[in-house]
């Protein structure tokens, strides 16, 4: 039996970057999720008896509210959900799921790298038909509608049973709990050369994948170690925890410090290093002895994305977002193909993958992926880098000390302050605002300035325009300093520093970073006023 059942709105629902997230008590309080889905199935037209998918990276609240979305479905008059054992679907292979059997959308439940638990973050995300994440015309319409919402439909059923494979019927809709693995590891066995593969493993190339007690544990552990032959062990931490074991599933170099530092152990450390988050989008990689940052992977996966089946023809064009360094940009042109430059998010990839003009995106937010789906992908970049490893028989470091050399280094560092007071850095990115026109063809310290704005991005394909997204300061000689407030953080404000310096001469590639983009860090401080208008002597994350 449908129920309608009469809620009051929440004024909080705006989806952020990727989708709504708070912390789980938020989430909690009766209705507040239903409102925020049935906001999501208000703002969508034409689904009656369509195929929805559900999925979610395992997270404390997960299997709570997979069970909602799933009587709401019926309710709503979905003809169909998909649904991963044990409410389990990795970000980028619910992507794949909604593409594969041509769902109408999907509700991704995550925060993504953010901490779990009964009092951490939880998130919901509605995804489109082309796997994707929902555009901001339809999360701005999903806001829109949750703060008007007064009903919500539900069936009145009892709790699916999430751990048994196979089908059911909630009145009258189907219910298909589905292997979250297959269909995902399928695709990649199709993209990448598993032969090669399986014989750098055979030849004892040592690896270490830290699936974070997150999502990508089950998925590595079947590919790494049982399809691609990776001795049992390589994958860690590989059973998914709603608590993610108490961790930030943060594939970065504070959160992932052990397995930095143990690539760093010399002549001892593995050949090969690798972490995923919490639902699996993100990428580390770490060679024997170096850290490649994800805007560096970006372009060296982008120059040899031909050794890898799937893209042995070339790939059509890269994309970054704003933030990230200009390393690709370098590829592009090379290649003689398209470069785009997009505001941070997923979301703006997917009209370019959707319309041909690019094959491969990244963010510096260690999003890396293709148009295999249209979400980024931690496994599948992981996967990309063995494959060309096992072609081009070199390591880590050679291949980025050729890359260098061949198109230059982008000296590339991330500063965050996180949890700021919310005016105060409201106000940091106002007083830089109103500065931007001053600030053209003025020297600070050896650096002249020679454009300044706060970006803004006309999509080519639908030609919607998204303003207000970052401060752009650029430097003679192809520096540059962003400024942005981060839309991800589920308290205060998280103001994001990024510094970058080009260098062309190969004698000067083996700086250190910071010390490396020391005048631009002096600069990016006087500039802003940090310390000032913050109240933070230091960023609290450097990646
Ligand atoms: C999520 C999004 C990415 C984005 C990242 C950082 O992972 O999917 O597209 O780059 O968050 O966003 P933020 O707004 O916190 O800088
Ligand atoms: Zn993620």
């Amino acid at each position: 039996m449908i129920s309608t059942v009469a809620t009051t709105p929440f004024g909080d629902q705006k989806p952020g970057t990727s989708g709504l997230r708070k912390k789980v008590p938020v989430f909690q309080q009766p209705n507040y999720a239903e409102n925020f889905i049935q906001s999501i199935f208000d703002s969508l037209e034409n689904f009656n008896g369509e195929t929805l998918v559900i999925g979610g990276d395992g997270r404390f609240y997960n299997r709570e509210v997979i069970q909602k979305a799933i009587k709401m479905a019926a309710a709503n008059g979905f003809g169909k959900v998909l649904v991963g054992k044990g409410g389990i679907l990795s970000t980028p292979a619910a992507s794949h799921v909604i593409r594969k059997y041509k769902a109408f959308g999907g509700i991704i439940l995550s925060a993504s790298h953010n901490p779990g638990g009964p009092t951490e973050d939880f998130g919901i995300k509605y995804n489109i038909g082309n796997g994707g994440p929902a555009p901001e015309k339809i999360t701005d319409a999903i806001f829109a509608r949750s703060k008007v919402i007064d009903t919500y439909k539900i069936v009145d059923a009892t709790d699916l049973d999430l751990d048994v494979i196979g089908s059911v019927t909630v009145e009258g809709m189907a219910v298909e709990v589905i292997d979250p693995v297959a269909d995902y590891a399928a695709l990649m066995e199709e993209l990448f050369d598993f032969g090669a593969i399986r014989n750098l493993f055979g030849l004892g190339f040592r690896m270490v994948f830290d699936a974070m007690s997150a999502v990508t544990g089950p998925y590595a552990k079947e590919i790494i170690e049982r399809r691609l032959g990776a001795p049992e062990g390589t994958v860690r931490n590989f059973i998914p925890l709603p608590d993610f074991g108490g961790h930030h599933p943060d594939p970065n170099l504070v959160h992932a410090k052990q397995l930095y530092d143990e690539m760093m152990a010399g002549d001892a450390a593995p050949d090969f290093g690798a972490a995923s988050d919490g639902d699996g989008d993100r990428n580390l990689i770490i060679g024997k002895g170096i850290f490649v940052t994800p805007s560096d992977s970006l372009a060296i996966l982008a120059a040899n994305a031909d050794l890898a089946p799937g893209y042995a023809g070339g790939i059509a064009g890269i994309a970054r977002s704003m933030p990230t360094s200009a390393a690709a940009d370098r590829v592009a042109e090379k290649l003689g193909i398209g470069m785009y430059e997009t505001p941070t998010g997923w979301k703006f990839f997917g009209n370019l993958l959707d319309a041909g003009k690019v094959t491969i995106c990244g963010e510096e937010s260690a999003g890396t992926g293709s148009n295999h789906v249209r979400e980024k992908d931690g496994l599948w970049a992981v996967l990309l880098w063995l494959n060309i490893l096992a072609v081009r028989g070199e390591n880590v470091l050679d291949i980025v000390t050729q890359h260098w050399a061949t198109y230059g280094r982008n000296y590339y560092s991330r500063h965050d302050y996180e949890e700021v007071d919310s005016d105060a850095a409201n106000g940091l990115i106002a007083a830089l605002r109103a500065k931007l026109e001053s600030l053209p063809g003025t020297k600070i310290g050896d650096l002249t300035v020679t454009a300044a704005d706060d970006f803004a991005y006309h999509d080519p394909v639908d030609q919607s325009v998204s303003k207000n997204q970052g401060i752009r300061i650029l430097f003679e000689g192809g520096s540059r300093i962003v400024f942005r407030l981060s839309g991800t953080g589920t308290s205060g404000a998280t103001l994001r520093v990024y510094i970058e310096r080009y260098e062309p001469d190969a004698s000067r590639h083996d700086l250190e970073t910071q010390a490396a983009l020391s005048d631009l860090i002096a600069t990016a401080e006087s500039i802003a006023d940090i310390r000032v208008r913050t109240g933070r002597d230091a960023p609290s994350v450097i990646t």
